[in-house]
């Protein structure tokens, strides 16, 4: 507030308008445009629900659903009964079949239906062909596993009267507790309730009714002479008193000048599911938000918002908002000091999450000290059947692992795609392209794929090249496969409608696009002007999606071509919310509104589809990149963090965004680096590029206004100081890719936050600017603030921790300054690990494929460390036939002893693999924090398994360096000639 003396106002009027016109003048006014996505208030089931909840909240509250107890049936793990929904007294009560299935690893899913939907027992309105169940599909895209029932889950019968009880998991340490009046359930942890479902009563199953109009005695009277103009099946005039309820928004609903005819009429779902003694919840990603999520009923520094979960192209996305973004991942769970729970709510329509905490005090005596933290959290979604898995743990492993075996594990990218990504809109001319290429290898800098943007189509019709600018694509990938680099090319879903288009023509002829709610093809507006969409739910488009990346029809790609999904929201410029209508009409007949959020995904799982069978006999691991998403989707390929700004607030957000995805099971993810829109300072780029070294998918990327920033542009010592950072990232490849086959085998995170390492830890639950890179012990803290030359790193136990590159020690819980001259990437080793590394810089990762290992063997407090490498040939399935070496090292404080042994079991490959691998070998050791017997030392005992007798225990040079100052003691092994893939032991006794 301005408080202005008389006589100072008009200088300082002046002086604060020039200073305002002048920020107008240098900071873009980049601002997401609200008005084009809803508020609650603003979409129906939204607000009624969460009015439902409001109303509820008051202590008479009694919820209207009952499970009637004769209707129970239990077998094979699966308890089926009937809820009734009581309307009015008197009314008959609608019937929703209710299943509880315990699976055998522990879960639990709940699923809840309408009887006379699922029946098809009612009547749409209009002449609309939409199906009538409510949508039950969304398994068929996200579970691939994980659901045989439980064999020893088992009915209790000590159950009390009003209450069904039913012991499953481990031992039957699990129980789920329903109580029938009002229904609820509790699902019980050794006997502590750890999750309940409507427990605030907000369990709400829009059932289905007729339309009644609400007209006057009298004007009914009128009608009814003229009755027989009313078709069979059309909403008929009754007379009637109107219910008192908000139908404003039941039938039809307008929104930014579209309207939404609602053939179904109101269809919500809508529980309250409570985690009673957790305070803090993570996930249902996608949202620009930090790792803890925030309560979204108002108050201090909460959001007034639910978190929104609706696909959609949200042009200049905001931060710290609940606002949703491009993809959805419904799952979250709740973590407190020794356990974490999650459920996920496995609805593929628009969803919302309301989030509210209250604090009870156990004792009223204890000053609150005694006191816990509930969070209760209301899930409400606009159609479909309620669907929710139930994870009761206890550790964050247990629920990224189950939920994997549910929706599937990371696929296992190839190589490459874990490497540096050069990306920009656009590279203009193939021969652009080629100069890209030569100008990194000129300036010596490592990347391994080059991408192309929309303007490499002619006329933004895809599988089409521009003739005039790529006038020889094959050439182009030649060229880029010389150094082992590919080439990464734009498809959308969205069709140009257009004549002279062979690919339009084919979709519209075989049916295959999106329709209408009249059921005609759907046209909408995007990148290439009027256009269609490839409706990815039906197989026939699939199949024939498939047939249009065969190298012979998508002429000049080649083998090291991959392929990038954006705009699979789908983003619609002119439709409701930058999206498509609700009622567009999918394979099936299933609406757009049921489907909308598994969407991106359908066309993702096309592409790779498509990928896979390019040429016969040619199969290698697919690469598509995928900008929406859903549960599944990380079976399939990376996503990315889409269009964010060239701001330091956007460098922050998104190591808590990359976290997020992390834990909720679609860990291959990334920010643009250097920021979309906008130009970033020299500054800004280079900390970028330093932080984007640790996102699991690394791309640079600018928008198609923004000046040229490949790293070499930057100049001195920009250029030379993200040229380090690249080539750190190359170093360390080994310890990523084995990172990404935990992931794909455990469901692990790449990047851990700080509680999923210690979950033990309180003080760290809410930290999400820093992260440990998989199991290797290394932990990462970007500097996200301009000018920064030191950053605050938490260390969360008592282990010693050590500066990666000159192995000064940082020892003790809690916060520790760590210098970060620009030059510098803040990065520390926990003592405990050995770290697989390749030293030797190369022009592409493929280029490294039989370069020798070197091993970082950081020794925890009591003189331990071990670690894991994995390595295939980083392109084809032949890993699965046990083409890989996978090894366990380990260093024995007590026995002075390094060793590595095998992991994993011999498949058909196996030999061959090793063969090929023979001459790799490990030529470094480097041992921080050696122990100060070592001094004076100078050879080691080197024995490796097959060696000839002469060489089975060879002395090899070694060399100790004591500690300095701050800076640990290490020890080096230079050269121990041992194989990669083989059994060995080293004697530093
Ligand atoms: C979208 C994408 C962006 C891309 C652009 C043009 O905005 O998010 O990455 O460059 O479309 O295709």
């Amino acid at each position: 507030m301005f408080l202005l003396r008389a006589a100072e106002g008009p200088r300082w009027m002046a002086v604060f308008l020039l200073l305002a016109a002048l920020c107008c003048l240098f900071s873009p006014v980049v601002m997401v445009k609200h008005e084009n996505f809803k508020t609650c208030e603003q979409s129906g089931f939204c607000k009624r629900n969460r009015q439902f909840a409001d109303d509820a909240a008051s202590s008479s509250w009694v919820s209207p659903y009952a499970l009637d107890p004769a209707s129970i049936t239990f077998k094979d793990g699966q308890l089926a009964a009937t809820v009734l929904k009581t309307l009015k007294e008197g009314e008959e009560k609608v019937r929703l079949p209710l299943i509880v299935t315990f699976l055998e690893s522990g879960v639990a899913r709940v699923t809840l239906d309408e009887e006379k939907r699922q029946k098809g027992d009612i009547i749409l309105r209009g002449d609309s062909k939409a199906r009538k169940e409510r949508y039950n599909e969304a398994s068929n895209w996200a579970i691939v596993g994980g659901l045989d029932a439980a064999t020893g889950a088992a009915l209790s019968a000590e159950a009390e009267a009003g209450y069904t009880k039913v012991f499953y998991g481990d031992g039957g340490k699990h129980q789920a507790l329903i109580r029938h009046h009002p229904f609820s359930i509790e699902f019980q942890r050794d006997g502590e309730t750890q999750i309940k479902f409507n427990d605030k009563g907000l369990l709400n199953l829009e059932h289905w009714r007729q339309k009644v109009e609400k007209v006057e005695k009298v004007k009914v009277e009128e009608k009814k002479e003229g009755e027989e103009e009313k078709k069979e099946g059309e909403e008929e005039n009754k007379e009637q008193e109107p219910q008192g309820e908000d139908e404003s928004t039941w039938w039809d609903e307008a929104f930014g000048g579209n309207t939404d005819t609602k053939p179904r009429g109101p269809e919500a779902i809508a529980l309250d599911i409570t985690f009673p003694g957790y305070e803090h919840v993570y996930g249902i990603p996608e949202h620009a938000t930090g790792l803890s999520l925030k309560t979204t009923r108002g108050g201090d520094g909460a959001y007034s918002e639910p978190y929104r979960l609706y696909n959609a192209d949200v042009f200049e996305y905001e931060l710290d908002s609940p606002m949703t973004l491009y993809g959805a991942i419904p799952l979250m769970q709740a973590h407190r000091k020794g356990s974490t729970v999650g459920v996920f709510w496995m609805n593929a329509a628009e969803t919302w999450v309301d989030i509210v905490k209250t604090k009870s005090i156990t004792n009223p005596f204890s000053l609150g000290l005694l006191g816990k933290t509930d969070t209760e959290t209301h899930w409400i979604s606009e159609s479909g059947i309620m669907d929710v898995f139930v994870f009761l743990g206890p550790t964050p492993q247990d629920i990224t692992r189950q939920y994997g075996e549910l929706t599937g594990f990371t696929a296992l990218p190839q190589s490459f795609a874990i490497a540096y990504h050069q990306c920009r809109w656009n590279y203009v001319t193939d021969e652009d392209v080629k100069d890209v290429d030569r100008k990194f290898d000129k300036f010596k800098i490592p990347y391994d794929v080059i991408w192309l943007d929309i303007e490499y189509t002619q006329e933004k019709k895809y599988f089409t090249w521009d003739p005039l600018t790529f006038v020889n694509p094959t050439k182009m990938n030649e060229h880029l496969d010389k150094r082992d680099r590919k080439l990464v090319a734009i498809i959308d879903p969205h069709i140009k409608n257009t004549n002279d288009y062979p690919v339009i023509d084919q979709m519209k002829s075989k049916g295959l696009a999106v329709k209408n709610k009249d059921g005609n093809d759907y046209e909408g507006w995007c990148w290439p002007g009027s256009s269609m969409w490839i409706d990815a739910f039906n197989p026939a488009a699939i199949t024939w999606w498939k047939t249009l990346f065969k190298y012979d029809s998508f002429k000049g790609t080649a083998s090291n071509t991959f392929i990038w999904n954006d705009m699979n929201e789908p983003s619609v410029f002119n439709g409701p919310e930058t999206t498509m209508p609700k009622d567009n009409l999918h394979h099936g007949n299933w609406e757009h509104r049921d489907v909308h959020n598994v969407n991106g995904m359908t066309f993702h799982n096309a592409t790779y589809e498509a990928l896979l069978e390019r040429k016969k006999g040619e199969i290698r691991r697919p690469f598509a990149l995928t900008r929406s998403f859903y549960s599944g989707s990380q079976r399939v390929g990376a996503m990315w963090t889409g269009d964010n700004l060239a701001e330091w607030s956007h460098l922050h957000a998104s190591i808590p965004m990359v976290l997020n995805q992390g834990i909720s099971g679609f860990p291959f993810a990334g920010a643009d680096v250097g920021g979309f829109f906008g130009n970033p300072s020299k500054e800004l780029l280079t900390r970028w590029y330093q932080a984007g070294i640790y996102y699991p998918f690394f791309r640079g990327h600018a928008h198609i206004d923004t000046r040229r920033r490949e790293p070499y542009i930057a100049g001195a010592p920009y250029t030379e100081i993200i040229t380090q950072a690249l080539r750190l990232r190359y170093q360390l490849l080994p310890a990523w890719y084995t990172a990404f086959h935990e992931a794909s085998t455990t469901g692990a995170p790449i990047v851990r936050p700080n509680f999923y390492i210690h979950p033990e830890d309180e003080n760290g639950f809410a930290i999400d600017d820093q992260l440990y890179i998989g199991s290797t012990g290394l932990l990462a803290k970007p500097v996200t603030q301009e000018g920064a030359d030191s950053v605050s790193v938490y260390i969360a136990d008592d282990q010693p921790y050590f500066d990666y590159f000159d192995y000064t020690l940082y020892q003790g819980a809690g916060h520790h300054t760590v210098a970060a001259p620009l030059e510098k990437i803040p990065l520390l080793m926990q003592g405990g690990h050995i770290i697989p590394r390749r030293d030797r810089p190369r022009r592409s990762s493929g280029l490294m494929k039989y370069d020798p290992f070197t091993l970082v063997v950081v020794l925890d407090k009591d003189g331990n460390a071990s670690g894991t490498l994995y390595v295939d040939d980083g392109a084809t399935f032949d890993y699965q036939k046990g083409a890989y070496i996978h090894r366990r090292f380990g260093f024995d404080g007590k026995r002075s002893a390094l060793t590595s042994i095998g992991l994993g079991t011999k498949g058909t490959k196996t030999d061959a693999y090793l063969k090929a691998m023979a001459k790799v070998r490990v030529e470094k050791i480097i041992v921080v924090n050696a122990p100060s017997a070592w001094e004076g030392k100078t050879e080691v005992v080197v024995s490796e398994e097959g060696a000839k007798e002469s060489a089975r225990r060879k002395k090899v040079a070694f060399e100790y360096f004591a500690k300095d100052g701050k800076k640990a003691a290490w020890a080096v092994v230079r050269d121990p000639k041992v194989g990669v893939g083989k059994g060995w032991k080293i004697d530093f006794s």
